[in-house]
């Protein structure tokens, strides 16, 4: 019988590399995973498999939830936390060789490294499955997974929502590969960023042209007001030249219990986290809140990519 799982192989470099079909097959099989972890399951589909973890920046969550999926479903983890200094990069080792090398090594890699395009050079020099944990100010196809995995989870649907994007939308990467998702589910996305980190506008100009409604802000409560989600983002200090700059916009938005009782009932307030002052901890305690359960639902969403691409599920 011919196999249903379409990323047998594959690389998941941008989450433009995915169509709805294959997103919808991930959640899917996330959710059979979460299943049967709730049911106490143990799963040793991935038994003698390996995944490397390469990190040349930092990450706690993403490492993390990679390594904890690959052993819940029975795998081997070799990793790299501090590339950067501790590994043979720091000797100036290219990507290119690095690929060569760990496709001996793993089965799968998963890495996260400053420069934009470096996922995608790992995956051409690599014969095994590259997944992008982050390339710079790029993509993070991994995460966008699991926030609609979140907002399904949390609102029931991904049609017809209304989808707010608060913070850095200039550097952040994950609201990058967010919109860019949620463009299959003809959203209604509300940018609300101080001008100087807007979302880049040939990114808006593409999410247009799929047929997104894309209305730009820099009034958080108006955004508020309207949104079904708000997905809230660090202002991403490592990306600016100088702290005189990052200060300037750092606490820029803030949202708290206050905002959110003012917002449209049921918001469902999500964040990659890590979270700097951008959400106060007054809103933790209400049932928006939803950043801690979107940070565990990696770890499903994580197991399904990793199963599909070592085609250990049909
Ligand atoms: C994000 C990242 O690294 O892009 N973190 C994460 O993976 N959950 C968000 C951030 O660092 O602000």
């Amino acid at each position: 019988m011919k196999s249903s799982n379409p990323l047998i192989g594959r690389d998941i470099v941008s989450i433009a590399d995915l169509n709805k079909d294959e997103i919808r097959a991930i959640l899917d099989q996330a959710g059979r995973f979460e299943q049967q972890l709730q049911q106490g399951q143990r799963l040793s589909l991935l038994n003698g498999r390996i995944l490397a973890t390469v990190f040349y920046e930092p990450s706690t969550r993403t490492r993390l939830s990679f390594e904890s999926a690959m052993h819940r479903l029975g795998g081997s983890v070799i990793s790299v936390a501090e590339a950067k200094t501790s590994s043979s990069a720091a000797k100036g080792e290219s990507i290119y060789d690095s690929g060569r090398m760990l496709e001996g090594y793993a089965d799968v890699i998963v890495q996260r490294h400053p420069a934009v395009g470096s996922a995608r050079a790992l995956a051409d020099a690599a014969s095994v499955p590259v997944i992008n944990a982050g390339d710079g100010t790029g993509e993070h196809p991994t995460q966008a997974l699991l926030d609609l995995y979140t907002i399904e989870r949390e609102k029931g649907t991904l049609d017809g929502l209304t989808v707010a994007m608060v913070g850095d939308l200039k550097h952040g990467r994950t609201v990058h590969s967010l919109a860019k998702a949620l463009a299959h589910w003809k959203a209604r996305l509300i940018l609300c960023a101080p001008k100087a980190l807007a979302m880049p506008a040939e990114l808006i100009a593409g999410l247009r042209n799929q047929g997104l409604i894309v209305i730009e802000t820099e009034n958080m409560n108006a955004a508020l007001a309207q949104a079904d989600v708000v997905y809230v983002t660090r202002i991403q200090q490592e990306r600016f030249e100088t702290v005189e700059e990052y200060m300037r916009y750092k606490g820029v938005y803030v949202i708290t219990e206050q905002a959110v009782r003012s917002a449209k009932p049921g918001l469902v307030v999500m964040h990659p986290l890590p979270r700097v002052d951008e959400i106060g901890t007054d809103v933790d305690a209400l049932p928006n809140a939803a950043y801690f359960r979107q940070a565990r639902y990696g770890v499903f969403v994580r197991m399904a990519l990793l199963a599909m691409v070592l085609g250990a599920v049909e």
